[in-house]
């Protein structure tokens, strides 16, 4: 097939496109309205439409006679646990879940927090509130409690989910007195926690918890409850501008039809593949391509509790690849860096038979050219970049692998995925010919699967996404095409940053910062990091007369950011400045603060208010070193 064909068709017949998509799900009343686009920028695909999301991913490849085939691979060598659960098997622990939930007073549109581990009854949580027709919400286990507690707050769920503690390589990380934490800074309060035991560090339960375990054994399964397709599946935080996450809504039905379409066309697989996404299942990344698309495809996914790295070595990709016959691997380029950086010639692959992989998928952030080589050079699969965001639940451009691939440019996540009518403007909102950069938007309607609105908060929605550009969704990535059509993306326009593969806010870390005694104001920025891609550096000036240990105050500083923020923050780099250069209306110049820090030859802005500012930012960075 020809991308251009397929493009212009999804663009042109956007309706009939996504029509013939949605015969891949099953449907308890089957769409006979494609796209509602009555209210702009409202859209809804398959209005009055019904399905469950959850018989998608599991009862209907057990009616179908697959039962019997691997779901979910879990491996876990932080736990020292393999496990593999069939669809029958995953599907008889979701119902019983759900029916836990449903014990504990939970019925459709009802909100669930999980905060959880890379486990499977993460998995089997987020499939038992589908199942019901509650709404998930599942919170990344790196954030602090003052992060959980926000998102409680906003969710209002009825139960939390959780689970005694997590694990990194380099210590066990107890949940429940997160959890605990959260609650006590919370408004909002849940009738009931279910909390999982493990055994590196069971928790103490208190009235209100219950144990994971008890509650399954006395569990009577639950059935799959009909909900809109334009009912909300899930809500998934993610970071803004400002300290306040945003809460991307994600639906049934357009999820469902977008999901399935994206792991035959994009990623070439088919029912009975193995599949593997190195994430976590409080990214959007885990959300999509570790839990729904692989199972809604039927599908074996394959779930990894640990890092690439010193779990126990660099090989542990090559291990698990090999182990279970992984065909495609999905991950972000920070993980083939550690491997890199600890086995810089790729030697552990020797000790493994790797033949199964068809290709390696990036995302997540920016895929520098080197990362890029080294993986192909050493895998000989095809590396393909590809870029996407929690807004969108699914690539924006991507080379389409199974329906038309087309040749690899390094630097470039290839062309615009159907359905996604992409522009790069300029400042007055006209196209930025090939070469010139802009900032990258997509033309309405967004297609299904990607976010009808933030969790009540249209406002927000429309402030945050639809306004810059009447007419166009607002990436906040800055990029340019090439001559071929192939797009660049470049890094965001705003103040979000992309640390290790996680997408985090300096507005809440500046936040952190700026309620310190002694700080006056701050500026937190991204820059650039060998490993992470890129890391936090914050600046601070202090309140007039104050006289404190600068190594004290930074201590201070990364310990407050690490409580309230968390530990996958990665802050570790702040220093104190005499003041920070502002524009004459008062705005901070970040992009020329980054540009110093990272030594390029940045040009002063005509609009700084006082340039000597920028000579006591350099001579700070010299005498850090
Ligand atoms: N629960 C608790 N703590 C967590 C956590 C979790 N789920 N995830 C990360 N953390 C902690 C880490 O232990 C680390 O703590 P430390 O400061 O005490 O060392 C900190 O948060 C930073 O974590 P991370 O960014 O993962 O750094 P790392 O140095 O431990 O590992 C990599 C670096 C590159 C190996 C790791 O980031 C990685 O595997 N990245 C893959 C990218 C990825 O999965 N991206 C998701 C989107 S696709
Ligand atoms: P998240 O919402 O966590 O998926 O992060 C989305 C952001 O990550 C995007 O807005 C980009 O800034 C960045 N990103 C994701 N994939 C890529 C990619 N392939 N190339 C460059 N940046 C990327």
């Amino acid at each position: 097939m020809v991308y251009a064909d397929v493009f212009a068709r999804s663009i042109d017949d956007p309706e009939g496109f996504w029509a013939e998509a949605a015969r891949a799900v099953t449907w308890t009343r089957p769409p006979s309205r494609i796209l509602d686009a009555e209210a702009p920028p409202f859209y809804r695909w398959f209005p009055g439409s019904e399905l469950n999301t959850c018989y998608n991913a599991l009862d209907r490849h057990v009616e179908a006679g697959n039962g019997e085939r691997p779901a979910l691979v879990y491996d876990s060598p932080v736990a020292g646990v393999r496990a593999t659960f069939t669809y029958a098997r995953l599907l008889d622990l979701t119902a019983r879940f759900a029916g836990v939930l449903e014990s504990l007073g939970v019925e459709r549109g009802d909100r669930v927090v999980i905060y959880m581990p890379m486990v499977p009854e993460a998995v089997v949580a987020m499939l038992a509130c589908a199942r019901l027709g509650a709404v998930h919400s599942v919170v990344f286990g790196g954030f602090a409690p003052k992060e959980l507690a926000v998102r409680i707050d906003d969710a209002r769920p009825k139960v939390v989910v959780s689970a005694s503690c997590g694990i990194e390589p380099s210590r066990v990380v107890p949940y429940k007195p997160m959890l605990d934490a959260a609650l006590d800074l919370a408004g909002h309060q849940p009738s009931r926690c279910v909390v999982l035991q493990r055994e590196q560090a069971p928790a103490e339960l208190g009235p209100r918890d219950l144990d994971w375990d008890e509650a399954m054994a006395a569990a009577r399964p639950a059935g799959c409850v009909p909900v809109a397709a334009t009912d909300p599946l899930y809500i998934l935080y993610t970071s803004g501008t400002t300290g306040r996450p945003k809460g991307v809504v994600r639906d049934n039905g357009g999820h469902a039809v977008a999901l399935l379409w994206s792991m035959k066309a994009i990623y070439g697989v088919e029912p009975g593949d193995v599949w593997w996404t190195a994430s976590d299942v409080g990214w959007v990344v885990g959300h999509s391509y570790i839990v729904y698309a692989p199972l809604l495809l039927g599908a074996t996914s394959v779930l990894y509790e640990g890092k690439p790295v010193g779990t126990p070595d660099a090989g542990a990709f090559w291990r698990v690849i090999s182990e279970y016959g992984v065909r495609a691997l999905f991950t972000a380029p920070t993980a083939f860096r550690a491997i890199k950086r600890d086995d810089p010639d790729a030697e552990l692959l020797r000790k493994y038979d790797i033949s199964s992989l068809r290709a390696l998928f990036l995302a997540g952030e920016r895929l520098d050219p080197d990362t890029y080589h080294w993986a192909a050079g050493h895998l000989g699969v095809p590396v393909v970049d590809h870029w996407w965001q929690t807004e969108t639940g699914w690539p924006i451009a991507a080379n389409l692998r199974g329906l038309a691939p087309m040749p690899i440019k390094p630097g470039s996540p290839s062309v615009p995925v159907p359905g996604y009518d992409v522009r790069v403007l300029d400042a007055a909102g006209h196209d930025c010919p090939p070469g010139q950069e802009g900032s990258i938007c997509v033309r309405l309607p967004l297609p299904p699967g990607t976010l009808p609105t933030l969790w009540q908060d249209d406002g927000r929605y429309v402030n945050s996404y639809m306004s810059a550009f009447p007419g166009f969704y607002l990436t906040g990535d800055g990029g340019y095409f090439d001559e071929d059509g192939y797009l660049f993306v470049m890094g965001r326009t705003d103040d979000v940053i992309n640390v290790a593969g996680h997408r985090l806010s300096t507005g809440s870390m500046e936040a952190v910062l700026a309620a310190h005694p002694a700080v006056a104001e701050c500026a937190v920025i991204g820059v650039a990091d060998e490993l992470k891609g890129q890391v936090p550096r914050g600046f601070v000036v202090l309140k007039s007369g104050v006289d404190i240990d600068p190594a004290l105050l930074r201590a201070e500083l990364v310990r407050a950011v690490r409580d309230q923020v968390g530990a996958v923050a990665a802050f570790k780099l702040v220093d104190v400045v005499s003041a920070l250069p502002k524009t004459r209306s008062g705005k901070i110049l970040r992009k020329t603060m980054r540009g110093i820090v990272e030594g390029a030859d940045e040009p002063v802005p005509s609009t700084i208010e006082d340039a000597s500012v920028l000579d006591g930012l350099r001579r700070t960075l010299r005498e850090a070193g």
